[in-house]
């Protein structure tokens, strides 16, 4: 079954870990690096040192600071998301909004995890994060811009690749 779990104590790393990097890897899933390249050699390669990343994450996330979130189809983990503030935020967006992010891998996508996902996200925004955030996604990127237009984003600004959107409860 499709679901979503908080990142938290209850989570394997060791289990994690191999479940997300031998996902990441996989050629289908090469846009996940180019949209967040630091996650991605975070998450793959060595296990004991992924796993490490994992549990440096798990410890930076705090109510009110960061949240991260695991999406499983079974009991296997298939993708990830975060509410975090960003070092540099574009035009328009405010420095107490957070950022909010995630990915789904192939072949897991487009049986609706990524908006349970944003969904999950959203009700943590409302509950944790004063019910403001954005996101940006890329202008070619036809299922998240979807997504987050569904999930009630309003765009503020542009740029040459990407669309800027906020959320606001
Ligand atoms: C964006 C992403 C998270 C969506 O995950 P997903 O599990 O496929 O999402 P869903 O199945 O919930 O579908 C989300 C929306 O995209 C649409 N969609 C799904 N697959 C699609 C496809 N191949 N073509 C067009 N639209 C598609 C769905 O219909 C849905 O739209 P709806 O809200 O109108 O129902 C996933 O594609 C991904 O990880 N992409 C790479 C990373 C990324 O771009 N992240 C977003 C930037 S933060």
């Amino acid at each position: 079954m499709n679901h979503i779990e908080t990142f938290d104590d209850h989570i394997d790393l060791r289990v994690l870990a191999h479940d997300l990097s031998a996902l990441l890897i996989k050629p289908e899933n090469s846009d996940i690096a180019e949209e967040f390249p630091g996650s991605v050699s975070r998450y793959t390669g060595d296990i004991e040192t992924v796993r490490s990343n994992l549990a440096e994450a798990l410890a930076d996330c705090k109510p009110g600071i960061r949240q991260q979130f695991i999406a499983f189809s079974g009991t296997q983990s298939v993708g990830m998301s975060v509410i975090r503030f960003a070092d540099s935020i574009p035009r328009g967006i405010q420095d107490t909004w957070p950022n909010v992010s995630g990915f789904i891998c192939h072949p897991f996508r487009s049986q609706g995890l990524g908006g349970l996902s944003l969904a999950a996200r959203l009700a943590v925004v409302r509950d944790q994060f004063g019910g403001d955030a954005w996101t940006q996604v890329k202008k070619t990127n036809v299922p998240s811009n979807r997504m987050v237009s569904h999930a009630g984003f309003v765009k503020t600004s542009e740029t040459d690749t990407h669309i800027i959107y906020a959320y606001h409860a």
